[in-house]
This record gives C-alpha cells, sequence and structure tokens, in this order.
C-alpha cells in the first residue's frame, strides 16, 4: 500500500510529525511519500491509495494556504481513498476540521481519522504564553510519540477516530480565525530587523510566501505574511523584530523546515 503525506510546517513541529508517522507507516509495511504543499506539486501526477494531511493550527483553525491549496491541486478521485487529517498545536484543543473534510469527500476521500497532536509551542510572538519548559517539551515530544504510533495503527486496520467540534463552536473558530488572521496579516508590515542582522539572506529564502526581500542592503517585509513565524524563530542572529520588539526563538524542530 502506497500513501503520500502532504503538510504545510512553518516552524518545523508538523515536519517532526510527519518524520514519526512516516517511521510508523514504514513499519506497517507501506510505502511513503511526502511533501510539502510549498514544493507546489500537482497530486493529478502522482499515485496513492491513501492519504495524509497534516498542517499547524492557526487560532483553532487550518491555515488558509492550506485549503488555497487543496481547492487548486486535489481531483476528484475515481477510487475512493482513505484519508486522516491531523494538526499539530501548542494545546491539547481540538480543532474544527469539517470544512476540510467536506472538500475531501466531495473529491471522493474518506476521511476515517482526525486528530491533533500537541507540540511544544513555536507563536514566539505572543508574549502571554509561558514558554516551555526543557520537561514541558519532553513530556510533550513523548507523549505524541506514543499517541502518533496509536494513530497509524488505528488507520492501518480501517478504525474511525474523529475528534468532533460542534458545528456551533466550529463556526465560533472561523470567525476568530478570520478576524484575527486579517489583523495579524495585515500587521505584518510590524516586523523589521534590528542592527545585529548581517544580511545573510536566509530569512528571505526560506519565507514561504516571498513575504521578504533584500533592497540593496535593507531588509523589508511586504504584505503578504501568513505569520508562520519561521523567519523570526530562524534567524541566526535573532534580529528580527515584530512591533519593534526582541522575541525569544522557537528552536526546537526549526532546522527540520530550513536546511
Ligand atoms: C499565528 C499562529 C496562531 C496559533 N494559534 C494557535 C492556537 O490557536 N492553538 C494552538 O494550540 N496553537 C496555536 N499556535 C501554535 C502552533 O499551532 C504550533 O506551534 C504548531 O505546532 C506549529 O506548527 P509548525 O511548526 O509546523 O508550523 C499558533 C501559531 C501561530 C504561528
Ligand atoms: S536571517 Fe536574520 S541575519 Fe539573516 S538576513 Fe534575515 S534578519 Fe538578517
Ligand atoms: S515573513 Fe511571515 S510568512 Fe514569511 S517567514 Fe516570516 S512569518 Fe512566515
Amino acid at each position: 500500500m502506497k500513501g503520500i503525506i502532504l503538510y504545510f510546517s512553518g516552524t518545523g513541529n508538523t515536519k517532526f510529525v510527519v518524520n514519526k508517522i512516516v517511521e510508523e507507516f514504514i513499519k506497517g509495511g507501506c510505502e511513503i511519500e511526502t511533501h510539502s504543499i510549498e514544493e507546489k506539486i500537482s497530486l493529478q501526477n502522482l499515485t496513492y491509495d491513501f492519504l495524509v494531511l497534516g498542517f499547524p493550527k492557526y487560532f483553532e483553525y487550518i491555515p488558509n494556504n492550506f485549503i488555497e491549496y487543496l481547492n487548486e491541486n486535489l481531483y476528484y478521485s475515481s477510487k475512493e481513498i482513505k484519508t486522516m487529517i491531523f494538526s499539530t498545536g501548542r494545546d491539547k484543543m481540538k480543532i474544527y476540521f469539517h470544512d476540510l473534510e467536506k472538500i475531501l469527500l466531495d473529491k471522493n476521500y474518506k476521511v476515517i481519522i482526525t486528530k491533533n497532536f500537541q507540540m511544544p509551542d513555536s507563536f514566539t510572538l505572543n508574549k502571554n504564553y509561558k514558554k516551555n519548559t526543557r520537561k514541558d517539551i519532553r513530556d510533550t515530544f513523548e507523549n505524541t510519540i506514543s499517541e502518533i504510533k496509536d494513530i497509524v495503527v488505528n488507520f492501518l486496520i480501517d478504525n474511525i477516530i474523529k475528534e468532533e467540534v460542534s458545528d456551533l463552536k466550529g463556526s465560533i473558530y472561523k470567525t476568530i480565525y478570520k478576524i484575527k488572521t486579517r489583523d495579524l496579516y495585515k500587521n505584518s508590515i510590524n516586523f523589521s530587523v534590528n542592527s545585529n542582522c548581517d544580511k545573510c539572506n536566509l530569512c528571505v529564502n526560506i519565507c514561504p510566501t516571498r513575504n521578504i526581500e533584500k533592497i540593496g542592503e535593507v531588509i523589508k517585509f511586504r504584505d503578504n505574511c501568513i505569520m508562520c513565524c519561521r523567519c523570526v524563530n530562524a534567524c541566526p542572529k535573532n534580529a528580527i523584530l515584530y512591533k519593534d520588539r526582541e522575541h525569544s526563538q522557537y528552536k526546537e524542530n526549526i532546522d527540520l523546515v530550513v536546511n
């Protein structure tokens, strides 16, 4: 049996989970291929028996870039494709996967697993969140790895496990997501760099939306930011400021999406 994992990962947490899922599928005797949506591949050119979709949750909802990608690249499948959807988040709160499930169902993809995996928090711009301790990080990884093993086994034997959120709660999450992202994305012009920046170009090269450019010797941020936090956490000089403030960086999994 061959599977495809399609994911988006801003700061490496989702990629970490993808890597663990791959290990479990291989143990289960499957062939598996992974693609980030940043590769912009068309699913039409791939053959597979099952599909796994993964992304970070932003304000308890699905990142818009992921939905847009699927709308453009997922076609009707003549055979029913078994599917798993997962998110990663700083907490265990379930997210509303229904909108995504509807898109998939229309294309003959049958979702049997929906799951949010808790990971250490990488949203370093939010000063109100308590920073994870080493113990928090270790415990979270341990717990998530054991949940991944369980989920893959259940997927392989066709057990349906769905984390359900009511439509009412879902529409509240969706509204909050829309409001929050509208404000955040507008505020992406609030990024700047301080004098520690050595113009290494890393942020320019790794931004998933090409929102950063170097004009002469000046690093500029445009208005196409999805607030994935990759640049802030990856900068080797911690030189990227948000609203003129320096932020602590999340380094646990950043190498998975930068190298
Ligand atoms: C803009 C933004 C909003 C977020 N909102 C939430 C949230 O509502 N709930 C949550 O548990 N985590 C939230 N997070 C944390 C991420 O979901 C979490 O760190 C995730 O594992 C990051 O995955 P990635 O490293 O693959 O990008 C948010 C992160 C960002 C950048
Ligand atoms: S990654 Fe950091 S040091 Fe490198 S160009 Fe960007 S802001 Fe400057
Ligand atoms: S500029 Fe925005 S989209 Fe680009 S890496 Fe930074 S946070 Fe992500």
